[in-house]
């Protein structure tokens, strides 16, 4: 069969088992803070849901578990820059601490939005857990509580994250290459 050349083909940048161990030590920090508390984690959708789902197996305190949808790129790989809620919250933010599952910051905005939105809120803490950081393009300043990996700038795909809408589902976290 003719191989279409021009299809971007995703290369392992980080394997299944190394995401595996940065998210045991992410839950054990996670674990040591929040002992005795009972925090409201929200998970940026949708491309925290495989993280938040493999993180939050590794908790052991009690939590209640929230989702959020912004809008940010659309189609593609830029940041429109222009953020808005797109699928808001259920949960009552004010007086809990909340620890906020994201699953890339790259430019900030998305991420600095969205804790400015919830700081609008009252929460007793709020706090940023991210999986991988691409901080070489970051246009507003953002401090990463719990962090996974440093990432290089390239564009990255699987474990939940897309390109428009493809690769999710892949188990290792991939960088596109064209
Ligand atoms: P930011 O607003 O530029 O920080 O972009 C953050 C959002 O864009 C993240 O929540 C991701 O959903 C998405 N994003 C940024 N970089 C990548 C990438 O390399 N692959 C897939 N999605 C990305
Ligand atoms: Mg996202």
């Amino acid at each position: 069969m003719k191989a279409i050349s021009s299809q971007p083909r995703p290369r392992t940048l980080l394997t299944r088992d190394e995401i595996a161990a940065a998210v045991n030590r992410l839950a054990a920090e996670i674990n040591r803070d929040y002992r005795g508390k009972q925090p409201i984690l929200i998970g940026v959708l949708k491309g925290s849901f495989m993280f938040m789902a493999d993180l939050i197996r590794r908790l052991d305190f009690p939590l209640q578990l929230d989702f959020i949808r912004l809008s940010s790129y659309g189609r593609g790989r830029q940041s429109s820059g222009r953020i808005k809620v797109v699928q808001g919250l259920r949960c009552e933010v004010k007086g809990r601490d909340v620890l906020v599952i994201e699953d890339i910051v790259d430019s900030g905005l998305t991420i600095a939005f969205l804790l400015d939105y919830l700081g609008k809120k009252k929460p007793a803490s709020l706090k940023l857990c991210a999986l991988t950081d691409k901080p070489w393009r970051r246009q507003t300043p953002v401090t990463i509580d719990y962090l996974g990996f440093t990432v290089p700038d390239k564009f990255l795909v699987g474990y939940g994250l897309d390109c428009d809408e493809q690769f999710r589902h892949l188990p290792d976290i991939c960088v596109l290459e064209e």
